[in-house]
């Protein structure tokens, strides 16, 4: 296989599962050496993550172990790209985590869209290729058509791209239930190769670059404490435990009190954080209020 090439047979290649060896772990500070320098840092991320997935990216590329894949990562053209792509893992879907929506349709959006007369506002920290900022946007527009909005960033500009273009495949919500159907699509539209997402939603959702652990704690887009429901789901599950109070901390500060922090499946928020679990949701849920007080 060449370098850059995909993985095929691994024989002689790096094995992304063997345990971590020193020559590795330094390798993998020489590679996020070379991607701080280039715009994208992940010092602060665990390493025992970063190493799998490093590993999975040099064996990928054809290297025999993740020493030489560094060595010859500065002279590969779009190869630290393809890396920091690798790295920062931009899995996503539609309604992922059914559960969770279901329990922001039938409690939380109901509950947000009772207490205030105002816009709901949203924001999607880490959306990835968009489907998360899609799928919430649908339940919006279900609870208060017309009044809402929301705003999705991340920090790796190719995802932000392809999220605000919008071009999912046709059969993107085939597995989801008819409510999402229902809530996420053109009424009547014929069945054609792209999703035919509602019109409605494409005026209300914006995309905007913004590292929630960079210099600045917002996005330009928002104020603080002004958002009613923040989203910040399988972002920080890679980080250290003082990055992960940090990102914590700039997603409550944009919360209003009484407000909904929704996070991943693996992800909690510190046990002093200003949340408590979303009255009457299982805890798995990972549904938090912004206590009042
Ligand atoms: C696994 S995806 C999660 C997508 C979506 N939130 C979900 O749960 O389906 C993680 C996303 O977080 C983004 N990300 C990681 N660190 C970030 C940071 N410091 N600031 C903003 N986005 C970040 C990555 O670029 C990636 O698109």
């Amino acid at each position: 296989m060449t370098p850059g090439g995909d993985p095929g047979s691994m024989a002689g290649m790096v094995d992304p599962a063997s345990p971590p060896c020193a020559s590795d772990l330094q390798a993998l500070d020489d590679a996020l050496r070379l991607l701080a320098g280039a715009g994208v840092d992940l010092r602060d991320y665990r390493r025992d993550a970063l190493l799998r997935r490093a590993r999975q990216r040099a064996a990928a590329a054809g290297h025999a172990d993740l020493g030489a894949y560094v060595q010859a990562l500065g002279g590969a053209p779009g190869e630290l790209e393809r890396l920091a792509s690798a790295l920062l893992l931009h899995v996503t879907g539609f309604f992922r985590d059914r559960p969770v929506f279901e329990a922001l349709r039938t409690t939380v959006l109901p509950s947000l869209a009772r207490g205030a007369a105002r816009t709901l506002r949203c924001w999607s920290i880490g959306v990835a290729t968009g489907e998360e900022a899609w799928s919430i946007a649908a339940l919006l527009e279900e609870a208060r058509p017309g009044r809402w909005d929301v705003l999705a960033t991340d920090r790796d500009p190719a995802s932000l791209a392809a999220a605000a273009a919008a071009a999912y495949p046709g059969d993107a919500l085939d597995a989801a239930p008819a409510w999402a159907r229902e809530a996420a699509l053109e009424p009547g539209a014929l069945r054609a190769a792209a999703l035919p997402l509602r019109a409605a939603l494409r005026a209300r959702v914006r995309f905007a670059r913004h590292d929630l652990l960079g210099p600045r704690l917002a996005p330009a887009e928002a104020v603080l404490a002004s958002f009613d429901l923040v989203l910040c789901r399988n972002v920080i599950v890679y980080l250290d435990d003082r990055m992960r109070a940090l990102a914590l901390e700039r997603a409550l500060a944009a919360l209003e009190p009484g407000g909904a922090l929704v996070l991943g499946a693996a992800e909690s928020p510190p046990p002093s954080a200003a949340v408590e679990p979303w009255p009457g949701l299982p805890a798995t849920l990972r549904i938090f209020r912004r206590r009042t007080a």
